[in-house]
């Protein structure tokens, strides 16, 4: 074991009472205010001990270096021998990296404005298709930010299973209905499925040219191209942003067309103001680092196997399930970037859900169960409806009310009226839910996956995992004969009678 993980490994464990006793200034050190964001990592078992085992681990691990490799447009994917440019996307990169990205943009902004102004017609419903990263992105900023937007109702379709599909066309006028499919490959099963069904539903509408209101967001146009789309509808991006990291490239265009382009820019530019701060701020007042000491911290030194968080905003339910593949896809790995075994637990399992719903199905696990879990919770202090502002009171009183129970816990003589207490959480704290604030939040929560994986040894932008089930997939479906496991055979021959 490398020196610096040992000191980790070494770190006490006082109670969260204790740090609080022991150092005042606690509030003061750990909280920080950035890019409209306050993030509150007071109530986690970051003690100064435990903050200068992982500087130490990060001076270990070169994160300075490996932070400046990936803004410099370096090989940090070495395992598919290419760089990782999201940041690129918001004007933070290689110089030629970043005038890439803004001719794509400009690219995008002009097919925008085509469509505004009618030139596919009157287009009101927009048809999302892809999965994985070229959808949860856009789901998210939709959700969250378009609610009031009004100008076009957007559906996204990522389940092979086509009842999403119809549902989601169910109040669509196909002649009015903007076909988006978003697949950084093109060549994914779901999404060339879902497609293909998508272009019968326009023609069986009556559409004569579905493929003229077919637009495609990929890193692959020759493949797009090669479907049947027309060159100028294709919107592509560069190979070196992340399926996962995607949202910033054209891969946003529903968002960027269903909430305009201005607040789309304004996305990128709170997603480069953390982009900056993750690259200037010391690391002991730098928001994404401290998140992943955090992480590391429960999970390498206290065993921590998940982290839950709270979307305390109805606007943010969304949230969670985003941060899944961010987090999974990117740290579930079990070697190192030399191809060693990591040694140590990687991504941490992450799941969560909904305040306050959450509170009255979860929460008891959280308080009294024999698991430890960090939570984190996301709030905003601006309510996003007009309804009488006691709602919004009530939530942020619940959020607040919950981290302090689990770190207060109470004593009872009883045990099932016991809690034990000395339970960890982070608050982050929008000041309002707008494009600007949530494109920092989403850049933060990137840095923070990466420097969790520079801590860990890992390359966060590969994703060989999904591989081998998507090609066992593909063999059955060509009937090939591969001596399938007794189960696996039985279940075939049950449901598909082959
Ligand atoms: O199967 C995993 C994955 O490759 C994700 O990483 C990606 O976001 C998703 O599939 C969709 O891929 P594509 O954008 O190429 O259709």
């Amino acid at each position: 074991m490398s020196d610096a993980w040992q000191a980790v490994g070494q770190l006490g464990t006082r109670t969260l009472q204790e740090l609080f006793a022991a150092e005042a200034d606690r509030v003061q050190r750990l909280t920080l205010e950035e890019a409209g964001i306050r993030f509150d990592f007071a109530k986690t078992h970051l003690g100064e001990d435990a903050l200068a085992a992982f500087e130490a681990l990060a001076e270990q691990q070169d994160l300075a270096a490996a932070r400046d490799a990936l803004f410099a447009g370096a090989e940090v994917n070495p395992t598919e021998g290419r760089a990782a440019e999201h940041s690129a996307e918001r004007g933070q990169g290689a110089p030629e990296s970043v005038a890439r990205a803004s001719t794509l943009h400009a690219r995008m902004r002009a097919l925008i404005d085509a469509i505004e102004a009618e030139a596919f017609g009157p287009i009101r419903h927009i048809l999302h298709i892809g999965i994985g990263g070229s959808a949860l992105g856009p789901d998210f900023l939709i959700d969250a930010l378009g609610r009031d937007a009004g100008r076009y109702d957007a559906a996204i379709v990522s389940n092979v299973d086509a009842a999403a599909l119809e549902e989601a066309v169910a109040d669509f006028d196909p002649h009015s209905t903007l076909l988006a499919v978003a697949s950084k490959t093109f060549t994914t099963m779901e999404t060339l499925l879902n497609t293909r069904s998508a272009l019968a539903w326009l023609e069986q509408g009556g559409v004569a040219d579905p493929y003229g209101q077919m637009v495609a967001l990929t890193a692959a146009p020759d493949k797009a191209i090669e479907f049947g789309v027309d060159e100028t509808r294709i919107l592509p991006f560069s190979e070196t942003v992340g399926g996962r990291y995607s949202l910033w490239s054209s891969i946003g265009f529903p968002a960027a067309l269903a909430l305009g382009w201005e607040a789309f820019e304004q996305m990128l530019e709170g997603a480069a103001a953390m982009d900056r701060h993750f690259r200037l701020a010391p690391l002991s007042r730098n928001a994404p680092v401290l998140a992943a000491f955090v992480d590391r911290y429960y999970a390498n030194v206290r065993g921590c196997e998940t982290r839950a968080v709270f979307a305390y905003d109805e606007r943010l339910r969304l949230l969670p399930s985003y941060l899944q593949q961010l987090e999974m896809e990117s740290n579930g790995k079990s070697v190192k970037l030399d191809g060693t075994p990591v040694g140590r637990a990687s991504s941490q399992i992450t799941w969560g859900g909904v305040g306050t719903d959450a509170q009255h199905a979860v929460f008891q696990l959280l308080h009294q169960g024999t698991h430890l879990v960090p939570v984190e919770f996301v709030a905003a202090v601006e309510p996003g409806h007009s309804y009488d502002e006691e709602h919004h009171r009530q939530l942020l009183i619940n959020c607040f009310a919950q981290g302090a129970a689990l770190m207060a816990g109470k004593g009872s003589e009883d045990p099932h009226r016991n809690y034990p207490g000395d339970r960890p959480s982070t608050t982050i704290l929008l000041d309002r839910v707008d494009p600007f604030t949530i494109g920092a939040l989403l850049a933060f929560y990137e840095h923070r996956t990466f420097v969790n994986a520079v801590l860990l040894g890992i390359n966060p932008f590969d994703q060989f995992g999904v591989e081998l089930g998507k090609s066992m997939a593909k063999a059955i479906d060509n009937g090939e004969d591969l001596g399938f496991d007794p189960s696996t055979e039985a279940l075939i021959a049950r449901a598909l009678g082959e």
